[in-house]
């Protein structure tokens, strides 16, 4: 099989690492991809996929953001012939649009905060009167990470109300919710669901979960905290209403379905909707997958899913995320990395590239997330120190991490 990855992120690499192990494949383009995904596949700037993997003969497309699902990449792709793992553009509204997912839930009972939808900024001020501090604002288009404010006060979440409208034209208001946050994963082909494995992100910046929100600064997988009960129940009551809600609507989910939960008092919640994968929650699922990936990315994309085999080993991972100082606000690119292969040679180590690249023979730093460390162990302990001994055996005097990922 010819297969043609979108993205450049780790991620993708993670991704383009395990397709590549796949006997299935003969051919595995990344695009654009990056320095780590050079050792796997071959990277190539394709401005237009669709023309692209009809002139070579690609037979199955995996995208890895969600930029261009939202673009309606997928659609295209099926008008012309050509198996996209990836949702549709109707069906990424589920991260495109809060309110969009809102609504969804609301009409098929799944749990979720109570929330207002709203146009006007007097209206979107006056009901923020009906919650209890800390406030929840958010734009309702693709932000980029930066359209959602947790407000601890009034007036602070009547100004992000002024600077979030105008990004999308539209806000949502929702209720807080308390508990643990949990990323979990299910594939669908839009009439069955498979459960794709879970994780615990680290998304504040700083040691501690102190600092402003970032993309996520670590991970660990499976989720100590998420009993085969929760899952069943999260799958139960939140995922699948969600791919039968859709379908009901005529809009069929191929690709996987990426569930941003609170566990609360009472059970999970909805807080968020991905047409994609998590990352750095994906680089973790791709080292822990025992199976070949691409049958069931292949099943999904042409509506075939059935009893493709999923397997996971039974040893715990932790990710650890290197990023460039200064992140998630401004920092400096072009800082020189070394050590990646000596990061390597300690066990069970792999490492991702996410904003990393090659400036003649030497790897730089241009991204604000740039490496990632992962691990596997006998437990989760044993994961952690084998990341942390990999994370120190990179030299990068221009990068941090978090030293209490999975502590
Ligand atoms: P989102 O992009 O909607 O996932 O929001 C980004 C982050 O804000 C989430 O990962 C949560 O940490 C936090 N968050 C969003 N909505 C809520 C909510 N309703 N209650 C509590 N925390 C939230
Ligand atoms: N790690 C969070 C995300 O992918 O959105």
């Amino acid at each position: 099989m010819n297969i043609l990855l979108i993205g450049s992120g780790g991620r993708e690499h993670a991704l383009a690492w395990k397709i590549a192990q796949s006997a299935l494949v003969k051919r595995l383009v990344c695009a654009p991809g990056n320095p780590g995904m050079a050792s796997v596949g071959e990277c190539r700037d394709v401005p237009d996929p669709v023309a692209f993997a009809k002139a070579e003969g690609i037979d199955l497309v995996v995208v890895g953001p969600e930029q261009p699902l939202a673009e309606g990449l997928a659609d295209q792709l099926e008008e012309a012939g050509i198996p996209c793992f990836g949702p549709c553009k109707e069906a990424a509204q589920l991260e495109a649009s809060k309110a969009f997912t809102k609504e969804l839930c609301i009409e098929a009972g799944i749990p979720t905060g109570r929330y207002g939808h709203f146009k006007d900024a007097e209206e979107a001020s006056s009901f923020l009167e009906t919650f209890e501090p800390p406030y929840v604002v958010k734009a309702d288009g693709l932000a980029a990470g930066k359209g959602v404010v947790i407000a601890e006060t009034l007036e602070d979440a009547r100004a992000a109300v002024s600077t979030l409208l105008p990004l999308s034209g539209s806000l949502v208001i929702e209720e807080f919710l308390h508990g643990r946050e949990m990323s979990v994963f299910a594939i669908s082909d839009g009439e069955r669901v498979v459960r794709f494995g879970s994780a615990q992100d680290y998304k504040r910046a700083f040691d501690g979960d102190e600092g402003p929100n970032t993309g996520g600064m670590g991970c660990i997988s499976p989720p100590p905290h998420f009993s085969k009960e929760l899952e069943d129940q999260a799958y139960a009551t939140i995922i699948e209403p969600t791919i039968k809600a859709l379908k009901a609507r005529g809009i069929t989910y191929r690709g996987v379905l990426y569930a941003g939960l609170m566990i609360t008092d009472t059970g999970p919640q909805l807080l968020e909707y991905n047409c994609r994968f998590g990352d750095p929650e994906c680089q973790l699922l791709m080292r822990r997958l025992t199976s070949d990936l691409v049958p069931v990315l292949l099943a999904a994309a042409q509506g075939t899913l059935g009893d493709q085999e999923i397997s996971w080993t039974d040893q715990a991972g932790t990710l650890i995320t290197y990023a460039a100082k200064g992140y998630p606000g401004d920092y400096q690119k072009g800082s020189e990395i070394e050590g990646i292969e000596k990061a390597e040679a300690e066990d069970s180590v792999v490492v991702f590239h996410a904003g990393t690249t090659l400036e003649g023979e030497t790897l730089t730093a241009v991204g604000g997330r740039v490496l990632s460390v992962t691990a596997l162990g006998s437990n989760p302990e044993e994961a952690r120190s084998r990341a942390y001994r990999g994370a120190g055996a990179i030299t990068w005097p221009q990068g941090f991490y978090r030293s209490d990922i999975g502590a």
